[in-house]
């Protein structure tokens, strides 16, 4: 059996993180779209690294949920399975989703890179508890510099240590391409035929890719099904053949035990 999940930031709403487009989606009244670009990091450094250090934060503090449970369970019982998530959270993987089945097609949030050079700090963002001292205590690699030396709350960016560059989130922003070789890799999933099942969980897919992979894995007049799991309604919804108007961490666990015992080789 061939399994394609794609998901979204509704995945992980019931470890506590925020959606980009619901109501909670806001920080500090800015909307996300406006901060995750590089237009908002070159005017804004200090409050854009502020926003990703409390989302890093955030994230620690949260655990993966019975949503992320279920689709790694499914990832090992499926002959094939290839999971594209456009979160940048790392609880999939917490969950026990291997890497080789996992595209991050948005990039890993406790990823810091150079903006220049290709310097990477996979150091997952630093000491796992961020001191919670205003004057923050870095926590990224790199040489790091106070911006506001005069200021109560000082900051310190990152800089690169190879080309002094101020260095960044190592996520996509809007406007930016996606990475190549993860592209690279859902399309060599989709290249090796139609999947059996195709689930997508928590997404307003509002990027055509999205939409785009869900109907290549799951052409019309194949076998395949294609299910949505999400309260509302998409603009997938239209092309699915079975929509679960739940939240995901109360759908996924009975959904992919069905997918498993209909699938199940005699
Ligand atoms: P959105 O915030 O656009 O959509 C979240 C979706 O999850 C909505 O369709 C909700 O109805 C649904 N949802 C909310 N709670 C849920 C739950 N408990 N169970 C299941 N579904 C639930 O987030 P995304 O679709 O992930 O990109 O947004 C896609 C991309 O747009 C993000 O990766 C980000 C954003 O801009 C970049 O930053 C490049």
């Amino acid at each position: 059996m061939r399994v394609l999940v794609l998901t979204g930031a509704g995945v992980s709403a019931e470890s506590g993180i925020p959606t980009f487009r619901g109501k909670d989606g806001y920080w500090r009244n800015l909307d996300p779209a406006k901060l995750a670009t590089p237009e908002a990091f070159a005017r804004d450094p200090k409050l854009v690294w502020e926003w990703y250090r409390e989302r890093r934060q955030r994230i620690r503090s949260a655990r993966p949920n019975a949503a992320h449970a279920a689709i790694a369970k499914l990832a090992q019982h499926a002959d094939e399975f290839l999971l594209v998530t456009q979160n940048v959270d790392d609880l999939h993987a917490r969950a026990g989703i291997a890497k080789e089945k996992m595209v991050q097609i948005h990039g890993d949030i406790f990823v810091t890179k150079c903006s220049r050079c290709d310097f990477l700090d996979t150091g997952r963002g630093g000491s796992p508890e961020p001191p919670t001292d205003r004057a923050a205590v870095p926590v990224e690699r790199g040489r790091l510099r106070s911006i506001a030396p005069t200021s109560e709350d000082i900051v310190d960016l990152p800089y690169c240590p190879e080309c002094d560059a101020l260095m960044r989130p190592g996520v996509v922003w809007f406007g930016e391409q996606l990475p190549w070789k993860e592209l690279q890799r859902v399309e060599n999933y989709l290249d090796r035929g139609a999947s059996d099942v195709v689930i997508v969980v928590g997404t307003t897919a509002t990027f055509g890719y999205i939409v785009d992979w869900a109907l290549r894995a799951s052409p019309e007049g194949v076998r395949g099904e294609l299910i949505e799991v999400n309260p509302e309604e998409t603009q997938l919804s239209q092309f699915a053949t079975q929509l679960v108007r739940e939240p995901a961490a109360i759908a996924m666990p009975h959904l992919v035990d069905t997918i498993l015992a209909d699938h199940r080789t005699p």
